[in-house]
């Protein structure tokens, strides 16, 4: 099955690319945060959850919940410099699987445990964990309000919520979502299906249920580095990669980081990180 015809369905999405994303991304599905600019991408993707840990501040005693936790490799890092219990959710059974498999022998596994599970209908009750952690999954939920306002039912008093993502930078004009219109197909082919909002969207959402900003940054410069570090991975693991993926779909995923490399340039998009907190 090609990319393209799974693209609109986040479960599927990520059981048909996730192998193959370890092989583009490493073992953090997400994007590198970079200090410097020639730090490794293994470096620069645990930057970006040391950012987020230094927003979420968890402790030993805190329970986690991280919304959409890929391969599980943000919560292993929280359980290990934290001493934190965390459980992550993902819609992929992929995801699960392999999570659950790399948390085996890495001194955490008590720590860690992953559910399949869907960020539109959370079964946990209310005010029943200190900090909810949603990486870069966001951008692949279909009712972000929905999102935020679940985030803010699951806290504690006292809880924090931080969440970073691909930011749309500027709501764009119709004549301009038309002019980027095969830009944002070829993303939607190898991303998945994706509606990016802005930071300040989130910002207003977390304050409109209850929760008090702490943190609003524009990390955009910092994760541009990212797309010449996954064209390097692409190349570097041409044969891996074609045993997951057909062709076609490596070619699109080669061109969809020139064109997010374009879209950071223009201001389209960018990468955000925000943190709230429940009074
Ligand atoms: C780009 S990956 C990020 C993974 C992880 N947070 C990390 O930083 O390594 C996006 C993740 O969000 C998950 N996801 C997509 N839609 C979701 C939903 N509705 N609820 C929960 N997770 C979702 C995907 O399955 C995937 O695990």
């Amino acid at each position: 099955m090609s990319v393209d015809e799974t693209a609109a369905n986040p479960a599927v999405h990520y059981d048909n690319v996730t192998d193959a994303w370890g092989y583009l991304l490493g073992d953090n599905l997400h994007y590198g945060y970079f200090d410097r600019g020639d730090e490794s991408l293994p470096e620069a993707t645990e930057r970006l959850t040391r950012r987020m840990a230094e927003a979420a501040q968890p402790d030993s005693e805190s329970l986690v919940l991280d919304v959409g936790c890929g391969t599980g490799e943000p919560a292993r890092c929280l359980a290990r410099w934290f001493g934190c219990r965390v459980t992550g959710i993902s819609p992929s059974q992929v995801c699960i699987d392999r999570a659950a498999e790399a948390s085996v022998g890495s001194g955490v596994e008590d720590l860690v445990n992953f559910e399949l599970g869907d960020a539109m209908a959370m079964p946990y009750a209310d005010a029943s964990y200190d900090r909810v952690w949603v990486m870069e999954s966001s951008h692949l939920m279909p009712d972000k309000s929905r999102l935020m306002s679940e985030a803010a039912r699951l806290l504690k008093p006292g809880g924090r919520l931080v969440l970073c993502d691909i930011m749309l930078q500027q709501h764009l004009p119709l004549q301009e979502v038309i002019r980027y219109r095969d830009e944002f197909l070829l993303l939607h082919d190898v991303f998945g299906r994706a509606r990016m909002e802005t930071l300040d969207f989130y910002a207003g959402e977390a304050e409109a249920n209850g929760l008090a900003v702490e943190l609003r940054e524009d990390i955009s410069a910092a994760t541009r580095p990212t797309f010449e570090r996954w064209r390097r991975n692409a190349e570097a693991n041409r044969e891996e990669i074609l045993s997951h993926l057909d062709e076609p779909d490596w070619n699109k995923f080669f061109s969809s980081c020139e064109v997010l490399e374009k879209f950071w340039d223009n201001g389209v998009l960018g990468y955000g990180l925000l943190a709230a907190s429940r009074a």
